[in-house]
C-alpha cells in the first residue's frame, strides 16, 4: 500500500468564511449586499445580459482583491494537514487562497476568478490576471466573461464533489451559511458514521447530523482546534 492510499480521507467543504480573514467579504454577513451590489444585478446571467459593463467591472474589482489578499491561518492549516491526510478541499469561493497556501486537492464549485470563458462555451477557460472588457472577444468569436457559476446556472462540478463527499472518513464544513443549494446539500453525502466538524463564528443550522462536533469560532483559530482534535 502506498504511503498516500495509508491515509485517511480528509473532505473540507469551504465557504467565504475561510477567507474572511485574509480580508475578502462574505456574501450573507451584511444584509444581502455583496461588496455594496445586490448580488442577483452581479451573480445571474440576468444580471450580465443586462448590464455587461457593470458585471464586467464588479468581477475586475474582486480579481483586484483576491490579487492582494493573501492566505490566512485556515488556509495555510489545512495545507499542512496534507502530511498527515489526503486532504480533499471543496470550495464554493472564487478565490485561490487555498492554492496558494499549499493545498494541492481543490475543487471549485463555483468557478475561479483567475479564469475566463466565453459566453458561449462553458468549458473552455483561458487564464486571466487583469481586466475583462465588453468586446473582449474569446477564441470562438463570442464576448468573454469571468468563469464564474453564477446563481440559475447549473454547477457541474457538483457530481465530481459529491463523490469526494461520499469517501470521506473526516469530513469538515467552514465558513459557508449553507444556504445556497446544490453546495449545501454536500453536507448529506458524507456518510453516517464519518465524524464530521464544523467551523463557523457563528454555527449554520443543519439537520441534525451524526457524530457532529462544532467548533464556534473564526477559521484561522477553529482550523488550529481542529488540528489539536485530529492529530
Ligand atoms: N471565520 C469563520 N466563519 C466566518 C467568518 C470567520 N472569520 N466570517 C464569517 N463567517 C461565516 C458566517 O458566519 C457564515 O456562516 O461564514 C459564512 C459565510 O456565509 P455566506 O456569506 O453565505 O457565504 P457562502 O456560504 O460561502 O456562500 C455560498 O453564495 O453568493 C453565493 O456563489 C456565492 O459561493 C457563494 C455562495
Amino acid at each position: 500500500m502506498s504511503a498516500i492510499a495509508s491515509k485517511k480521507n480528509l473532505v473540507v467543504l469551504t465557504g467565504a468564511g475561510v477567507s474572511a480573514e485574509s480580508g475578502l467579504r462574505t456574501f450573507r454577513d451584511s444584509d444581502g449586499l455583496w461588496e455594496g451590489y445586490n448580488v442577483y444585478e452581479v451573480a445571474t446571467p440576468r444580471g450580465f445580459n443586462a448590464n455587461p459593463e457593470l458585471v464586467l467591472r464588479f468581477y475586475n474589482d474582486r480579481r483586484k482583491d483576491v490579487a492582494a489578499a493573501q492566505p490566512n491561518a485556515a488556509h495555510i492549516g489545512l495545507a499542512a494537514l496534507e502530511e498527515h491526510f489526503n486532504v480533499q478541499i471543496i470550495t464554493q469561493n472564487i478565490d485561490d487562497l487555498h492554492e496558494r497556501a499549499g493545498s494541492t486537492n481543490v475543487t471549485h464549485l463555483h468557478g475561479e476568478i483567475f479564469k475566463m470563458r466565453s459566453v458561449a462555451d462553458t468549458d473552455k477557460t483561458y487564464p486571466i490576471q487583469n481586466d475583462i472588457k465588453v468586446g473582449d472577444l474569446a477564441a470562438d468569436g463570442s464576448q468573454l466573461r469571468p468563469f464564474i457559476v453564477w446563481f440559475e446556472e447549473p454547477v457541474p462540478m457538483i457530481e465530481v464533489a459529491a463523490k469526494i463527499v461520499r469517501k470521506a472518513d473526516i469530513f469538515v464544513v467552514i465558513g459557508t451559511s449553507l444556504q445556497v443549494y446544490p453546495a449545501a446539500g454536500l453536507v448529506d453525502y458524507a456518510p453516517y458514521e464519518t465524524p464530521k466538524y464544523i467551523i463557523d463564528k457563528k454555527i449554520p443550522y443543519t439537520a441534525s447530523l451524526f457524530n457532529l462536533t462544532v467548533i464556534e469560532k473564526p477559521a484561522g483559530e477553529g482550523v488550529a482546534d481542529l488540528i489539536k482534535m485530529l492529530l
